[in-house]
């Protein structure tokens, strides 16, 4: 199975990209190729709702990192978010991607799996709603099956993260595609 995973932090050594070391580790064991996608390091440009992807054969108008990235969303078998909490949402960075999944709406539909896993400082599984429910809704539009989620309350850093069993959840999802 082809795996990509889209990070959304800055954090070289942070929740998000210890999380995302886990579920690789997992995914790898099983036997999955896994490509990984750090948002935070590329340049993307914001969708600007022009519709030129979607009045011809030219694509998006920016040629930028996306340009990387489509082969992979197009051929993955299984697709994984993994963000801090921003505000009470996925970061820009990793948002920024997501809307970007619109100049190949039409070939994104169906036949994938979705994994989705947060960080965030909050000790209330109430402020991962915004980015619960931007996952679901885009799931449900684009008809992906959701594999599993990682909620990660209270982990402001890294070594708040490691004293939880997120990150042993991170490398079952990953095991379990
Ligand atoms: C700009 C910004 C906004 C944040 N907003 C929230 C928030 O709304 N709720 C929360 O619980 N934590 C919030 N946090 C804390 C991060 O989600 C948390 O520290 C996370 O573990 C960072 O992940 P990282 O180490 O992968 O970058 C915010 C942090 C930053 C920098």
């Amino acid at each position: 199975m082809k795996v990509l995973i889209i990070t959304g932090s800055a954090h070289k050594n942070g929740t998000t990209a210890y999380l995302t070391e886990q579920f690789i580790k997992g995914a790898e064991e099983t036997g999955h190729e896994v490509f990984r996608f750090d948002a935070a390091y590329k340049d993307i440009h914001p969708c600007i709702a022009c519709e030129k992807c979607h009045d011809g054969t030219l694509g998006c108008v920016f040629k930028d990192d996306m340009q990387e990235l489509n082969p992979h969303l197009i051929e993955a078998d299984a697709i994984a978010l993994i963000s801090p909490i921003y505000y009470y949402g996925f970061s820009a960075q990793l948002k920024a991607v997501i809307d970007r999944f619109y100049a190949n709406d039409a070939v994104l539909h169906g036949n994938k799996k979705a994994v989705m896993m947060v960080t965030m400082a909050d000790t209330s599984l109430k402020t991962a709603n915004g980015a619960i429910q931007s996952f679901k809704g885009m799931t449900d539009y684009l008809e992906w099956d959701i594999a599993g989620t990682v909620i990660g309350v209270n982990c402001m850093t890294l070594d708040m993260l490691k004293n939880t069993n997120y990150p042993q959840q991170a490398y079952e999802l990953g095991k379990s595609l």
